[in-house]
Order: structure tokens, then sequence, then C-alpha cells
């Protein structure tokens, strides 16, 4: 679905516009967002879980009132974790039953907005949560849906997921120990809070269904349990996000309509084991839809040639409009975008502008021996956790996001100016 293309003479072209084009008219850096692949991909999400299932997009990989819009046009849901978040989507008018509000530390102020707003439901992620979001909602005379986040002793992360000893970290509740069913058991009794079901996110960038397979095994031997004690059927289960995307060509992500498959059939094949209905599923796909629709356009610098080294090219952004690389190692790719060229390829490191020799934006990449100053280069796949990552550091602006849709352009998110920055400076 993604209308990138090169023409003839070799420069890239995004929606049938020219990158040179679009950095002439938006500066650089920017995020350059195709929005037809966006709507494609959010749709074949959709389509691919049909009626039976929810897709919601995890608005933390990078959220704006368009793409809320865009959202909203194609039938999915959307899941935000902070008041920012939720104020983002509420403003860009998607409907409060169609937004989950997760996080491990939400406010009494962002629960209070978010049950007055409506949400669809809210996550729960800790004891002490189940009694505040009760209080809350009883208090404003609701009942809010609810699910209930649980930790299943799964980890995953690409090609390996490891399926024990993940409970040290901050989220949810540990299925071990019989705690999350205490959990349920508690959310049960209050009368605020209307439980719909048990959600379990395990990692991200995975490529490898198998940690999914342990996840819903033990979701389901979960709701196996409240069924056994309770007599009741909890409705849905949520897998939570993290599908893979490829950022370099070793990385061979699966189609959502395979991922739903599987998904599918796993859970169905352990609730028959359990004889319990099957429940609702929902996901929460960011990455796999946003992080391959963008990428980001820098202006080549200084170059500068280490012997017997690697050459050294910085651009005029780095780690604040990706901070990707040097949290976490992340892989990019990188080429020339704004012509061709047929000069040997030359062993480069893309670095920033920043005052840390760790800000790399792509630590090993070939690009033309007779790269040059001014030189346009594109790094793809930044549309998840680029943006949405980015800071001020040093007093960088953050770039634009340009959205391209039928050969037009347009701004959907602007470029911060000196004055946004010194707005914030009152001292
Ligand atoms: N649902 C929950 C509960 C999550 O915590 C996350 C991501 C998602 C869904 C969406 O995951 P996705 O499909 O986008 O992988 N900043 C990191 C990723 C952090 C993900 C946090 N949670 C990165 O840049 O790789």
């Amino acid at each position: 679905a993604q209308t990138v293309s090169r023409d003839e003479d070799g420069a890239l072209t995004v929606g049938g516009i020219p990158v040179t084009r679009l950095a002439e008219e938006f500066g650089t850096p920017a995020y350059i967002l195709d929005e037809t692949d966006f709507r494609a991909r959010a749709q074949a999400w959709r389509t691919a879980f049909g009626n039976d299932a929810d897709v919601f997009y995890a608005g933390k990989a990078f959220l704006s009132r368009a793409v809320v819009r865009w959202l909203h046009e194609e039938g999915l849901n959307l899941d935000v974790c902070s008041g920012g978040e939720l104020a983002t989507a509420l403003s860009a008018g998607m409907p409060a039953d169609r937004i989950a509000f997760h996080g491990n530390n939400k406010s009494v102020a962002e629960i209070r907005r978010a049950v007055e707003a409506g949400v669809g439901r809210i996550v729960l992620d800790s004891f002490q949560e189940i009694v505040r979001v009760a209080h809350i909602a009883q208090s404003l005379g609701r009942r809010q849906r609810v699910q209930i986040r649980i930790t299943v002793g799964v980890e995953a992360h690409t090609h390996e997921f490891i399926a024990t000893a993940h409970e040290d970290q901050k989220f949810g509740i540990p299925l071990a120990g019989g705690q999350a069913a205490e959990a349920v058991r508690r959310a049960l009794q209050l009368d605020g809070l209307e439980v719909i079901g048990i959600h379990s996110h395990i990692g991200s960038q995975i490529f490898d269904m198998s940690g999914f397979e342990v996840a819903a095994h033990r979701v389901v031997g979960l709701l196996k349990e409240i069924r056994d004690e309770h007599g009741i059927e909890l409705p849905e289960i949520d897998l939570g996000g993290g599908l893979g995307i490829a950022y370099t060509s070793d990385d061979d992500p699966r189609e959502p309509h395979e991922i739903a498959k599987a998904l599918t059939e796993i859970v169905t094949r352990e609730c028959e084991g359990a004889r319990l209905a099957t429940p609702r599923i929902s996901v929460e796909p960011g990455r796999a839809i946003v992080g391959p629709t963008a990428f980001t356009v820098y202006e080549v610098g200084t170059i500068k040639p280490l012997d017997g080294l690697r050459t050294y090219v910085s651009v005029d952004g780095g780690m604040s409009d990706n901070i990707r690389t040097a949290l976490y190692d992340a892989e990019y790719s990188v080429s020339l975008v704004s012509r061709s060229s047929d000069a040997e390829p030359m062993l480069c490191r893309v670095v920033g502008k920043h005052c840390e020799s760790g800000d790399i934006v792509v630590r090993d990449a070939f690009l033309p021996g007779d790269l040059a100053p001014g030189d346009l280069i594109a790094v793809p796949a930044t549309g998840a956790y680029c943006r949405s990552m980015a800071s001020n550091y040093n007093h960088v602006l953050r770039p634009p996001v340009v959205a391209v849709a039928d050969g037009e352009a347009r701004v959907i998110v602007r470029r911060e100016t000196e004055d946004d920055l010194l707005r914030l400076d009152v001292g």
C-alpha cells in the first residue's frame, strides 16, 4: 500500500510528490507520513479481525488529531495512556465509548475525566486502582466498564520470548500466587465497576507468536478459574499490542490477517480445552499500523571521514527526533533520496547535532561515496515512537509531521518554533 517510489532522477517520491519538494516546502528534518498507507494498514487490521474482535490503535506510538480522525473513519478504536492522549482523542471527535484508557499510575483527575467522558473501558493496573476507579465511578453515579491487566510471566521481544520470571516490572497484576484471581474477585464485588475482561500485553516488536500462545493459555486459565469460582464467564480478553515491523531487510513481519488468524485460533483452542465460550478478542497494535507509514527526511551537514573506521555523517536532527537508536540500540536503514548516485558506497554512521556522542540515528549504513552537504537522506519506518518520544534536548525544535495523500501534502503537526520554546519559559 505504500506510495513511496523513485522518479527517473533517483529522487524519492511519496504519493507522487518528490521529497525534494517536500523538504523545500516544509524544511528538514521532517517526518513524512503516508496517509494512504496509514489508512490501508488500519483497514487491514480491522478487516483481518472482522466483526468479532476489536482493534484499538495504541496512541502512544504516534497520536495527533488527524490520526484520530483517520482511525475514526476507518472504524478503529483507540488506546490512550494519559490525560494528554485522552484530550487529543476527545478533541478530534473519537467517540468516548471507543476509547480504552491505560496506565500504571493514572491520576485521580485523569480517571475522573475518563469516567465522565464515558470511555469504553479503563484497564485497571493495580489493587489500589481497582478501588480508586470504583470509588470515582460510584461518586459520579456511573458503572465503569473495566478490564484487569495481568502479567502472565511472559516477556516477548522480536524473535524470542521468555516464559518465566518476568513479573519483576511495574505493569499489571501478577498471575502468580493467585494475585490476579484475587484482583478479579475484589473488582466483581464493587458496584462502581463492570468487569468485562482480562488484559495482557507481553512486549514489543514481536515476530514469534509463541509468546502469545503461552499468554493466551494463562489468561484462559484465569477465565476458567473465575468461571469455576463465581459462575461468571468474562466476555472479553485483550492480548495487547507488540507486533513487529521491518526496520531493516532482516525483519520479516507477518500480515495482519495471519496474525488475526493465529490469535483467534489460539484463543479458540484454549477456550475449547477449558470448555468456555470464546470471549471477544481485542488487540492494541501501535507500531504495526503507524511505524512503516513514515520516514524522516534530514539534510546532510558536516561529513567527517575517520581513517580506517567509518565516515560520520551529521544531520540536522538526531536523538531529539529519534531516541530509539540511543535508547534501545534500535536498527534503522538510511538512503540518499534527493538524487541518484553511482558512487562507491562508504560505511557511514549517521549522527545528529546534539552534544552527546551517543547521538546516533543509524549506527552503520552504506551511503554513496560522493555524499555531500545539502543532500537529503531518509530513514524509513520512523512512524512509531519517534515523534511521540521526541524531545527538546539542547533546545532543538521538534520537527513537523507532514501527511501526504492523493498528491497533496499538508502539515498535521507543525514544526516547533523558538517562540514555542520561549513561551514555556516564564522565569
Ligand atoms: N498496549 C499496551 C498495553 C502497551 O503497553 C503497548 C506498548 C502497546 C499496546 C502497543 O505496542 P506496539 O504494538 O506499538 O508495539 N517506546 C518503545 C515501545 C514501548 C511500547 C510500550 N507499550 C519503542 O520505541 O520501541
